[in-house]
């Protein structure tokens, strides 16, 4: 049983395969945190709670291992709940009430406030395979007034009381996005938080902690993420009591929310994992975890795409994505997808976002024809939509200008010329839905391309009753989500992609709704080696997207070979940006080479386990490594950063292989044991700036 309960002291253990998550009820009736880590050998190994801290004065100083720290009462930690009552009383009290056990993996725990008709319910699922705990929180108004809910945290996570700590996070920006960040906790708050509306490109809601000494391979990480794509945030607190609490749910900031009688809000989900076997180990466990549970179809393998952007631009025509997307098939392209610029008035990024009928001139017929003719090649069709988003010149923005967030009187600022279309309104939302609806129903679309290129500014809501001001920073993502899920209830075999502006939308909420996430609009083969290993931390890579584009690279202004792009896309899920029609013929015979290469390839990496076997933070290169799921077949990627001194290439230890199955390497023509290669190793003669190697060992079954 993954869940017990013991009565007699009112503590549950919640159980993974490698871990034990512990809460009771201490004498006050209140919901405390007793541990969480490794399991320990015996169920009286739980049975004392943890003790308060006494003041030199005398009394405690407060429960700092609160469960979900309602503000209220000795607590000036980070809250997990804060809210106001209509009689304007400002504490809160929760103390036990009751419990459910659903599915002998879920857990409901009922507090209920001493005083006031409200219940907040704590909800944990065990995913125990994974060793991971989904938690969210529900307040249920059971009274006959209204309430202000001001914070709702998802979970807070209490650790082991530790001399040291170590925060590992996710941090960048546009065409920067998802790079790792390491820094040492001192007392005080560390806050990773967006305000943009979206998930952001600054910060992305996972964090893991360890003690100082953990390492890919070794040692203990808590880590935890947030399904939510819109304002989130976590607070590491460690307390001058050397407590160290993370709170993580939505973002307080300007938030508030009105509970009417019998209503009841709903945190996000948060997740939270523990393993004792490094940052590997942390990553494989929610690679799969998404595979299995979250990532929508994350059973299907993910096809090589083309996409136009990098190469036409706005400058999207019938005839001149027809070419591309010959050019496209026989170099073994399974999906073609047309980019902005198809629609409306949309010559440039001023105008046409929010008419989301094809451009007659570019599109004489709709696009029927070009739809046929990419089928015919045996490709699949895909387009991109951005239907949060409208231009000012746009026939929707003429018809409808309250349709966006604004505050009247006041400027709406505009980012890249456009405003974000309020999607809190529920004729906003049943309009965009229609409107794909539409477009799927008349069009034989395999694949959405959703982005959602700018953060909020001025989000007022002027028709709303002013108490529900606050509240678009949720109910726009929510809306967000029924679209989606009603469309693909409606057309399930269309796969969608999350993007926003490069990497924006990238989160364990959004994923559920979509097959694959453009991690970046930076596509610099060398600076996606940093943006994809962090974002290996938190996610799996099967959704991860990742094209070859033409050089020298936009950013950069960095030339590398084909075979160093190959690689580096080669990583995730391949596409190709390359302008197809300025290729030379050797250069798309290679293009074909690699694109074979991947889809034989392709089984290990997209269902594989994977190990970061060196970072490219090293001053000298990286390299990752995939292993399939029954350890037959490993892919390595290796990456120079640069050469000097005619140094060789420092030898490759591999890791996860099966260590007495005798592996067999062509390109290097060695059989070595699989012990050998994990400990001695491969040595590679990659040598010169910017070189890469892709090298495939296979089990000899003959051994
Ligand atoms: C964003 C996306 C790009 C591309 C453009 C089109 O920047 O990240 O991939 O779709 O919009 O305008």
């Amino acid at each position: 049983m993954p869940i017990k309960y013991i009565p007699e002291k009112q503590i549950w253990v919640i159980t993974t395969d490698l871990t034990d998550y512990v809460i009771g009820v201490d004498a006050e009736g209140i919901l405390q945190h007793v541990y969480w880590g490794g399991k320990q050998p015996l169920l009286l190994d739980y049975m004392d709670l943890p003790k308060s801290i006494e003041h030199p004065g005398g009394g405690p100083i407060g429960p700092h291992r609160d469960e979900i720290m309602p503000w209220g009462g000795l607590r000036f930690t980070e809250p997990g709940i804060k809210l106001t009552f209509s009689d304007h009383i400002r504490d809160l009290h929760l103390i036990y009430d009751r419990h459910e056990l659903l599915n002998s993996d879920q857990l409901v725990i009922y507090l209920k406030d001493t005083l006031k008709p409200l219940t907040v319910k704590l909800n944990y699922k065990v995913i125990k395979e994974y060793d991971l705990i989904e938690r969210y929180v529900e307040i249920v108004n059971e009274g006959t007034e209204g309430l202000q809910i001001e914070q709702l945290m998802g979970a807070i996570w209490h650790l082991p009381v530790y001399p040291e700590y170590r925060l590992t996070y996710l941090a960048g920006l546009s065409r920067g996005e998802t790079q790792v960040r390491t820094e040492w906790i001192q007392e005080g708050k560390k806050v990773l938080e967006s305000r943009h509306g979206r998930t952001s490109h600054q910060f992305n809601p996972w964090f893991a902690i360890d003690f100082g000494q953990t390492t890919e391979e070794y040692g203990d990480v808590y880590f935890g993420a947030i399904a939510f794509s819109g304002n989130w945030k976590i607070v590491i607190e460690k307390t001058p009591y050397q407590t160290l609490q993370v709170a993580t749910g939505f973002n307080d900031f300007d938030f508030g929310w009105t509970l009417k009688p019998g209503e009841i809000l709903r945190s996000p989900i948060c997740i939270g994992g523990f393993t004792a076997k490094g940052f590997g180990e942390a990553s494989r466990q929610m690679h799969r975890y998404q595979k299995k549970y979250i990532l929508r179809n994350g059973h299907k393998v993910r096809k090589v795409m083309y996409n136009s952007w990098y190469a036409t631009e706005f400058d999207v025509t019938e005839e001149g994505q027809r070419r591309l997307a010959e050019q496209a098939a026989k170099l073994g392209v399974e999906l073609f997808v047309v980019d902005d610029g198809w629609f409306g008035a949309r010559d440039h990024d001023r105008a046409g976002l929010g008419d989301w009928f094809p451009n007659k001139r570019k599109f004489p017929k709709g696009l029927h024809p070009l739809i046929q003719h990419v089928k015919s090649l045996g490709m699949d069709f895909g387009i991109w939509v951005e239907p949060e988003m409208v231009n000012r010149d746009s026939d929707l923005y003429r018809s409808h200008p309250d349709w966006v967030y604004r505050f009247p009187g006041r400027r709406n600022t505009e980012q890249r010329n456009q405003l974000v279309l309020n999607l809190s309104r529920p004729d906003v939302e049943e309009y965009i839905f229609s409107m794909l609806d539409d477009l799927l129903s008349n069009h034989e679309i395999d694949y959405i391309k959703w982005d959602m290129n700018r953060s909020f500014s001025e989000p007022g809501w002027p028709e709303a009753p002013p108490e529900h001001h606050k509240e678009i920073w949720v109910r726009h993502v929510l809306g967000v989500y029924r679209i989606l899920e009603r469309l693909q209830r409606k057309h399930p075999h269309v796969a969608f992609e999350s993007c926003s502006g490069g990497g924006a939308r990238i989160d364990l909420g959004i994923m559920r709704y979509i097959d694959n996430v453009w991690p970046s609009d930076n596509t610099d083969p060398f600076d996606r080696l940093f943006i994809q290993e962090g974002y290996t931390y938190a996610y799996n890579t099967k959704a991860m997207l990742c094209w070859v584009t033409d050089v020298p690279d936009e950013n950069n202004l960095r030339t590398t070979t084909l075979k160093y792009r190959f690689h580096s896309a080669m990583i995730g899920s391949l596409g190709i940006g390359l302008n197809l029609n300025k290729c030379s013929e050797l250069e798309l015979q290679e293009c074909k080479k690699y694109i074979r290469q991947y889809k034989e390839i392709r089984p290990i990496i997209q269902d594989g386990d994977l190990y970061r076997i060196l970072s490219p933070r090293s001053s000298y290169g990286a390299a990752f490594q995939y292993v399939s799921p029954d350890r037959s077949r490993s892919v390595l990627f290796v990456f120079r950063h640069r050469q000097q001194f005619r140094h060789p290439f420092p030898p490759i230890q591999l890791r996860g292989l099966d260590p007495e199955a005798v592996y067999l390497c062509r390109q290097l023509g060695i059989k070595r044991s699989g012990t050998s290669l994990m400990t001695r190793g491969i040595s590679l003669d990659l040598r010169g700036d910017y070189a890469s190697e892709l090298i495939v060992f296979e089990k000899d079954i003959n051994y």
